[in-house]
């Protein structure tokens, strides 16, 4: 029987962003993923298609076919759209080799990078993840190529490049294992802090939660959000799923799991948060299964047959529960 409201009804309601990752293929050739996604989702980011790698096939060659694809339905169907990313040290391009480069070089590479495509995405994306994962697991800096040629310093040009072209974009830093407080939440909180001292454009922090052992402490995510909040930064859940270790799961995880991203979703209506993406449309979609085959294989909110999980019906109970 048809619903006579959806999840998407619901955040639209509660004038909540509530996103999906997405890929082009699926949009053009699969009309059961595309309608799961209108059913729950107003707002997008594009899970491969705008990374460097993906975007530039040859030197001199940018291919902007499936992140225009996702651009493009996102604006028909009235969503939002997250930019996501345009400096990561992963999925950079085969031919690309940091030995090709002097320091000067590898900076100039990175500016036009930023410069052509959050030009191009001037006025459609809303928020750009500009840096991705920055800041290792223990706190130190992340060895990259771009912070191997240029130092800390890349992190505030490439916000400032990207404020160049994209002044309207909400431009975030994002990271995963930051959740919480704990001590790579501690970094970021540093080198956010002192990018606002010198001045650089970053208006927000992401806070990916991916969950492989059922979400964080919702008293430590909120903690977390509060001070990042008191920085002046806005806060958004950029790319949440929710697994549990396959040997120690919940005898019925589906009902933890829908707990889990509705004490999420009650810490973002708490404080303030606007926005929360979940990395992938049905579990069939999910990077999860194929990077980690020791948890559940069912993180996201529609199953493989486009029926909404109990997580997606907790959600929409709890967005309709907002004054
Ligand atoms: O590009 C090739 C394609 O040419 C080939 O046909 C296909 C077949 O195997 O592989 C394609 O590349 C894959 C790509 O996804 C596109 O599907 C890569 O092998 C695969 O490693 C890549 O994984 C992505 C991963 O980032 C890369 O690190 C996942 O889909 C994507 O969900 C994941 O997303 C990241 C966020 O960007 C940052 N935060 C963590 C998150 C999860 O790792």
């Amino acid at each position: 029987m048809p619903e006579d409201t959806t999840l998407r009804d619901a955040a639209d309601a509660a004038d909540f962003r509530l996103g999906a990752a997405v890929a082009a293929d699926p949009l053009r050739t699969d009309a059961g993923y595309w309608t799961s996604l209108r059913r729950g989702f107003n707002t997008v980011t594009a899970e491969n298609a705008m990374k460097m790698g993906p975007m530039r096939p040859e030197p001199g060659v940018y291919d902007f076919t499936d992140a225009d694809a996702v651009a493009n339905f996102a604006e028909a169907h009235d969503m939002a759209l997250r930019g996501h990313t345009l400096v990561w040290h992963n999925q950079l391009p085969d031919w690309f080799q940091e030995w090709d480069y002097t320091d000067d070089q590898l900076a100039a590479f990175l500016r036009d990078h930023v410069h052509t495509v959050a030009g191009r995405y001037r006025g459609t994306v809303e928020a750009w993840d500009v840096v991705n994962e920055a800041v290792a697991d223990d706190g130190t800096m992340r060895d990259s190529v771009w912070y191997d040629a240029l130092g800390e310093r890349y992190l505030d040009d490439a916000f400032r490049w990207a404020n160049d072209v994209a002044p309207d974009a909400d431009l975030f830093y994002n990271d995963y294992g930051a959740d919480a407080v704990n001590e790579k939440s501690d970094a970021i909180y540093e080198l956010l802090e002192g990018m606002l001292d010198r001045g650089v454009p970053v208006d927000g922090v992401g806070l990916q939660m991916h969950a492989l052992d059922g979400v964080p402490d919702p008293e430590s995510v909120a903690e977390n959000v509060r001070r990042f909040s008191d920085l002046g930064l806005d806060v958004h859940v950029t790319e949440m799923d929710v697994a549990y270790p396959e040997a120690d799961a919940p005898e019925n995880h589906r009902e933890r799991q829908a707990e889990d991203y509705r004490d999420v979703l009650d810490v973002c209506l708490a404080e303030g948060v606007d926005t929360l993406v979940v990395w992938g449309v049905r579990d069939s979609d999910s990077w999860i299964p194929e990077w980690f085959p020791h948890v559940t294989e069912d993180p996201l909110l529609f199953d493989a047959s486009n029926d909404p999980k109990p997580a997606y019906h907790a959600l929409k109970e709890r967005l309709e529960d907002t004054d």
